[in-house]
């Protein structure tokens, strides 16, 4: 059966994976670029500049494990784009006409639209269907590679409460948002169900893993 894994989810200390105030021009509300420094600075992130540059160390290191074996990533309405997105029938996501994704993504949303062919082989797909239903329209589209949950905080957590994660990689960035959406909110004694380890790096960042146990 293939994965279920979580990528680079960055959230601050107090656990949140985006600030409050999303909107057109600040996608994460009013934590801004904060909750991500870590992973624009590595090498991953510019792989596809002209100049690729960034850093190869640790934070490089996790962060490339965000491809590799994935065929297909699932994101929530509020990572799709700003509140109010599907008043727009020309809104594609925020990541112009070749998005970072290359497979098929499939966007959960309460309204739903026709699928989104973009270049570089994504095509935005929407569903309204519990988490446990999505995995098998995803799976029936895919076959056994593995599957991204991309986010935001609700998706993430909404997958994690019904026990769908196998692997999920988080990023804690040493700031404080003190408002927006937290990952953590009623997912009780995780502990139970994922070995977690630690890894801090020179960023100042602490890489969590969660690997389910067997
Ligand atoms: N920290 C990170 O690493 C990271 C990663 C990705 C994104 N983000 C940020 O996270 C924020 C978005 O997170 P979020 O928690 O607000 O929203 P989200 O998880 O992206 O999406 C939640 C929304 O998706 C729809 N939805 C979720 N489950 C559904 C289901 N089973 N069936 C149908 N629709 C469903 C609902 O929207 P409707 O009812 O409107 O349809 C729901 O309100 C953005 O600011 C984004 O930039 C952060």
């Amino acid at each position: 059966m293939s994965q279920v894994r979580v990528h680079n989810f960055s959230i601050s200390l107090d656990g949140f994976g985006t600030g409050e105030g999303q909107a057109l021009e600040t996608p994460f509300g009013h934590a801004g670029e904060r909750l991500h420094e870590w992973l624009i600075g590595t090498q991953f992130f510019h792989a596809g500049d002209q100049l690729a540059g960034g850093t190869l160390g640790a934070d490089n290191a996790f962060a490339a494990q965000h491809n590799p074996g994935i065929g297909a990533e699932i994101m929530g309405a509020g990572k799709f784009g700003p509140p109010g997105w599907q008043d727009d029938p020309d809104w594609k996501g925020w990541w112009g006409p070749n998005p970072p994704y290359h497979t098929p993504t499939f966007v959960l949303t309460h309204r739903p639209r026709p699928s989104i062919e973009m270049e570089g082989g994504t095509t935005f797909h929407f569903l309204d269907a519990t988490p446990t239903e999505t995995l098998a329209q995803v799976r029936e589209v895919i076959g056994d590679a593995d599957i991204r949950i991309g986010g935001g905080a609700t998706v993430v957590r909404d997958f994690l409460a019904e026990g769908l994660v196998d692997y999920m990689h988080v990023a804690v960035v040493p700031i404080v948002l003190g408002r927006g959406v937290r990952l953590w909110d009623g997912l009780e004694s995780l502990e139970d169900t994922y070995n977690i380890e630690p890894v801090t790096t020179s960023s100042g960042t602490t890489h969590l893993t969660f690997t389910k146990k067997r």
